[in-house]
């Protein structure tokens, strides 16, 4: 589960200099977006990005959780686009292709130094072979670091690999960044899917990155959106078993039981764990939606 207060589905990458899609933002039921300024906008749309994302801050949707990707921590564009958000800063900064702990703390530097508060968190991409192998050491850094997000494209492109179906060549990799988010209690959004007529495709990576632990999916069109909010959220199915379980445990606890049999099934406290995990997911999904 998400460790931010939002649920985190979907997360739309708009880029900073397509004014369009800005504005439709706040129209659009993904949970969470990356304003880009950095892969999203060519060299010569940085400065106009950088001032369309500080327009649309000034009177941002509350409802969503809404990020800023910011150029590389060695590019020339970094300082002035952190510079850029300082009055209505976004609730995170994703810098990109994070490779190393010395990386995250210049970057957790670079906002205290810029003036930014705590509460504006970082997120750290990992798309690079030295990143998903520091990703360990990347994801226990601690400070800001909130959430952890796979980039497949720079990923498949640095391992010479391919984009699949079924994603066996990278399936490790977004494993260990996984298991690094849950060892650090970060959140954690799966990479991309870059066709975007093809919902079957879309809609299987969704419930691959769901059955991996993953909170959610980035999205890079409004089309998108849909399958991956659906995919990440708890079925009425998973709700119902998990309220049913939920029940009969506390009824074997009162009787001083550890264990009970739930349809022919062992239920012990740690499916319970995960059962309130399942249901406070669904209950900020709620929330959110109630709030829009
Ligand atoms: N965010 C918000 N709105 C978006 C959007 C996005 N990422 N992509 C498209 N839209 C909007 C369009 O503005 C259009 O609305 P409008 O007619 O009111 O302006 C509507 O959705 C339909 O868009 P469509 O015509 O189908 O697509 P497009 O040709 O405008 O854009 C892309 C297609 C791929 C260029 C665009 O979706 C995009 O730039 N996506 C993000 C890519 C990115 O950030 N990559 C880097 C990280 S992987
Ligand atoms: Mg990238």
């Amino acid at each position: 589960m998400a460790t931010t207060k939002y649920p985190l589905r979907s997360v739309l990458y708009v880029p900073g200099n397509n004014t369009r899609a800005l504005n439709k933002v706040s129209s659009l039921a993904a949970d969470a977006f990356i304003l880009d300024l950095e892969d999203g906008v060519g060299p010569a749309g940085k400065s106009e990005a950088r001032d369309n994302i500080k327009n649309f801050l000034k009177s941002r949707p509350q409802a969503n959780y809404i990020t800023v990707r910011v150029n590389a921590l060695e590019s020339e564009w970094v300082t002035d686009d952190l510079d850029a958000f300082l009055e209505n800063p976004p609730d995170a900064i994703v810098f990109p292709k994070f490779e190393s702990v010395e990386e995250v703390k210049a970057a957790n530097n670079l906002l205290t130094k810029a003036g930014y508060g705590q509460d504006t968190r970082l997120w750290g991409m990992i798309e690079t072979p030295p990143g998903v192998l520091n990703s360990g050491l990347i994801g226990a850094v601690g400070g800001r670091l909130e959430c952890l997000v796979v980039g497949t494209s720079d990923l498949v492109k640095d391992l010479h690999a391919k984009h699949t179906m079924t994603r066996e060549p990278i399936l490790f990799s977004l494993s260990l960044v996984v298991l690094v988010a849950r060892a650090n209690g970060l959140a954690v959004i799966d990479g991309v899917h870059l066709d975007i007529n093809d919902e079957r495709g879309l809609k299987l990576s969704c419930h691959q990155g769901a059955d991996m632990g993953f909170d959610g999916k980035t999205v890079i069109h409004p089309s998108q959106i849909a399958a991956a909010n659906e995919a990440f959220s708890p079925s009425l199915k998973d709700i119902a078993e998990a309220e049913k379980i939920t029940a009969a445990f506390e009824a074997a606890t009162k009787d001083g039981k550890g264990v009970v049999l739930v349809d022919g099934k062992l239920v012990e406290a740690l499916h319970i764990e995960n059962a309130k995990r399942i249901l406070a997911l669904a209950e900020i999904i709620k929330d959110k939606i109630e709030s829009q």
